[in-house]
């Protein structure tokens, strides 16, 4: 994915076994004028930053950080999964900010996976954890910018669901587990669907294997793109602004803490 307005990007972080002392993460780095959000789905983070921030990251939960004016953080793996090693595997999304929002009081919303909603099918075979956005009656606990969706959705085999999509929206589809049809084409194992402006909805059909996939869909910003690394503005001055205000360390610094 490479700017699907609004969204910059999706990184997958795995699926992979590590072993003692492999693991490995983002040491401090900036950003600004958009949102980093990370799912975990097997292993675990640390995160701390400029703002003295500090928290874990462990399976099924969701950090949405709003970097606005700017943040200086660190993303490591925490300090179980360095002495013993194990699965890693998780999402970041990055989701632009409108004009108005670049420069805000950078925001962060950890949520737990207990916290986060999970609606599921009456007859069970669909189950989608609702982690922005609304589905099947479930509405998320996680405040966004502009509108956006982002679900992570479980079929059992054979099974269909399908997912409104609000006027406006740029939509797309991950899929990273099994196979089956996306859209009316067939889908498999880590096929990006991107399906632009919907209109309507997206239909996703479940093979002869359980299917997951990560479905998500924001409300095009629809203003210029000035993007160097970990600044993402509407301008070149503003990202040359961003550059010497980084330089300058008034990003702050990440204090040493214990524990
Ligand atoms: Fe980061």
């Amino acid at each position: 994915l490479d700017h699907l307005d609004p969204f910059l990007l999706l990184d997958e972080m795995g699926p992979s076994e590590v072993g003692p002392g492999e693991a490995k993460g983002a040491p401090d780095h900036p950003h600004r004028g958009f949102e980093t959000v990370t799912y975990m789905l097997d292993g675990s983070f640390e995160h701390r930053d400029s703002q003295g921030n500090h928290g874990h990251l462990a399976p099924g939960d969701v950090q949405w950080m709003t970097a606005g004016a700017g943040v200086i953080h660190s993303e490591m793996p925490d300090e179980r999964i360095l002495r013993e090693g194990g699965r890693m595997h998780g999402f970041q999304l990055w989701v632009n900010l409108p004009r108005r929002d670049k420069m805000m009081k950078p925001r962060y919303q950890d949520v737990p996976n207990a916290r986060i909603p999970v609606a599921t099918s009456d007859d069970g075979r669909v189950r989608v954890k609702v982690i922005a956005g609304q589905s099947l009656g479930a509405t998320a606990v996680i405040d966004t910018r502009t509108p956006i969706t982002y679900l992570h959705v479980t079929l059992a085999p054979g099974t269909r669901f399908e997912q409104p999509i609000p006027a406006g929206h740029n939509a797309f589809v991950y899929l990273f587990r099994g196979a089956g049809e996306v859209a009316g084409k067939a889908a498999e194992e880590g096929d990006m669907v991107l399906l632009g402006r919907v209109g309507d909805g997206v239909t996703l059909v479940a093979g002869p294997e359980p299917l997951d996939a990560l479905v998500l869909s924001g409300q095009v910003v629809d203003e210029p793109v000035a993007r160097y690394g970990p600044f993402v503005m509407n301008t070149r001055e503003e990202i040359a602004q961003a550059f010497e205000d980084f330089r300058a360390g008034r990003f702050g610094t990440i204090k040493a803490t214990v524990g």
